[in-house]
Order: C-alpha cells, then sequence, then structure tokens
C-alpha cells in the first residue's frame, strides 16, 4: 500500500507519530508545500510523488483520492495518464458535506447528494456529478 499525503507546511501536519508508525508497514509520502526541517517531510506538491507508486500490477490497483477538487483533477487524471481505468479510482467529496441532513443544499455537487450517496465516489460517476 501506498499512502501519499500533503500538507501546507510541517506545523499543520496532524497525526506525525501516527505518520511516522505507519511509514514501517506502508510506503508513506508525506509533502510539504513549505520545506520542512524535518527529514520525515519531503517537499512539493503530492503529484510530483505519484510516480513512486508501482502500477506494475494496474488490474489489482485502487486509488483512492481525497482532497480539493483541484487535487482530484490533477491526481485522477495523472493515474489516468498512467493507465489506470476510472472504475479502479475513488474519490471522496466529504469536504463538501456541512449538515449531512440532505436539507442544506452545501454538498450538492449535482444530484444525488453527496451526503446521501456519498461522500465516497467512483471516479467516473464523480466526472459526470461536477458542477
Ligand atoms: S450536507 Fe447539506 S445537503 Fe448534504
Amino acid at each position: 500500500m501506498d499512502i501519499i499525503l500533503g500538507f501546507h507546511n510541517d506545523k499543520e501536519a496532524l497525526f506525525k507519530d501516527e505518520m511516522r508508525a505507519w511509514n514501517n508497514c506502508v510506503n508513506l509520502i508525506a509533502t510539504t508545500d513549505i520545506p520542512s526541517e524535518d527529514e520525515f517531510f519531503e517537499s512539493g506538491l503530492v503529484t510530483e510523488y505519484l510516480d513512486t507508486v508501482d502500477i506494475r500490477e494496474k488490474k489489482d490497483l485502487r486509488v483512492v483520492i481525497v482532497g480539493s477538487p483541484v487535487v482530484i483533477r490533477s491526481v485522477g487524471q495523472i493515474f489516468t495518464e498512467l493507465g489506470l481505468t476510472k472504475q479502479q479510482i475513488w474519490v471522496c467529496y466529504e469536504r463538501r458535506v456541512s449538515s449531512g441532513n440532505c436539507q442544506c443544499e452545501h454538498c450538492r455537487v449535482t444530484r444525488p447528494f453527496c451526503c446521501q450517496y456519498g461522500p465516497v465516489f467512483r471516479y467516473d460517476k464523480a466526472l459526470t456529478m461536477e458542477r
């Protein structure tokens, strides 16, 4: 398993101890926009480290993208260009969810509401839901 996480800076990174522990069992890369003095953190954007993921066994690979719409689009595009199908990619629109009660319309990408039928959607479906 590979986990690539992006933070603005190392001070805002949560679960630092847990990330260091996870790094013993998975390939975990934590990046920061602002370079860190902590050697655990790499500098740069998440998209700069996607080529560290071993995609030779493409058919068994699944990708989950959590982040802003820009991150979702960028990472999804890169993985599809690397040969993954849109059915192998899942995206999370949790950041759009506010009340979670299907009343406020905060999460309405389009119908269906994210809070009702998501917030995790397969990438091919999510692309048809974008505003
Ligand atoms: S979070 Fe308000 S309608 Fe879904």
